[in-house]
């Protein structure tokens, strides 16, 4: 289980990007993230990928402490960060080479068919398409099997039908391990189709402003449905919540 307590950062700016941030995620849980621009949605993926120290608080996955990278710990950006001098099978198998070749290979094979690029592991970064990259970042991340995996906005660079493909294999990808998943997205669909909670983040200084579980059954692990009249429901709770920043943003320039 993946504890945050009590979490804080304030940016040597003087910036209150997190402050006193509690939650609780279950093994195998896939919880989403959503809040306006700068409510601290990235500041708290990185501290719980240990890239970033906490000002305040405390990170425990299954009661371990986490201060620096974590084994246990995977992450996925906006963009692939493929290395580009590596083949796409080598990129899958960048963070298993302690792993015996047999296994690894088996590994990789398994994370290419998944991401419907079987038989194409020799091709180069340069050959992919955007949606494509994505794949194999995710496949990369998925590979090693990390007890939690942290994704911070990862389809937001893609069109919408490339969108809904990589939410398809991300699902076919999280079965083989079913790791917990906190998922930052500005995409309330996104965050109705893919989490089982979603935590709405308020700003200044970044919090946790609501928390919605999405009890609509679905068969895991594919996507759900969205503009069900649950989902829709489920997404005007979350806009209210969302608007008041709205509205305190819009304020000043009202006055004006
Ligand atoms: N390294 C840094 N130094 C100083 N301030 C920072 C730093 N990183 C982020 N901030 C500030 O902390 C706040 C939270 O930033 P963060 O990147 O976590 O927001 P976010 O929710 O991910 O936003 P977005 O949706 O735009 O990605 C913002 O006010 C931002 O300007
Ligand atoms: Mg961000």
């Amino acid at each position: 289980m993946l504890r945050l307590d009590g979490l804080s950062r304030t940016y040597p700016t003087g910036t209150q990007a997190l402050a006193h941030l509690t939650l609780d995620v279950g093994a195998g849980e896939i919880v989403a993230i959503v809040g306006g621009s700068g409510c601290g949605k990235s500041t708290l993926l990185r501290l719980v990928a240990g890239l970033d120290r906490p000002s305040g608080g405390r990170i425990e996955l299954d009661g371990e402490a986490i201060t620096a990278p974590h084994p246990g710990v995977g992450i996925v950006f906006q963009e692939p960060r493929l290395l580009a001098w590596l083949t796409v099978a080598q990129n899958i198998g960048f963070g298993i080479a302690h792993l015996p070749r047999a296994e690894r290979e088996a590994r990789i094979a398994t994370a290419l068919e998944r991401i419907g690029l079987a038989g194409h592991g020799g091709r180069w970064p340069r050959e992919l398409s955007g949606g494509q990259a994505q794949r194999v970042a995710l496949a990369r991340a998925l590979v090693a099997r990390p007890r939690v995996l942290l994704l911070d906005e990862p389809f937001s660079a893609l069109d919408a039908f490339t969108r809904a493909d990589l939410q398809e294999h991300l699902m076919a990808l999280w079965e083989d391990s079913r790791p917990t998943l906190l998922l930052v997205t500005h995409d309330i669909d996104e965050a109705l189709a893919l989490a089982d909670r979603i935590v709405v983040m308020r700003p200044h200084p970044g919090r946790i402003g609501t928390m919605l579980s999405v009890p609509t059954a679905r068969p895991r692990p594919q996507p759900r449905p969205t503009g069900t009249p649950e989902a829709e429901a489920l997404k005007r709770q979350i806009l209210n919540v969302l608007r008041p920043a709205r509205q305190q943003m819009a304020l000043p320039a009202a006055a004006e």
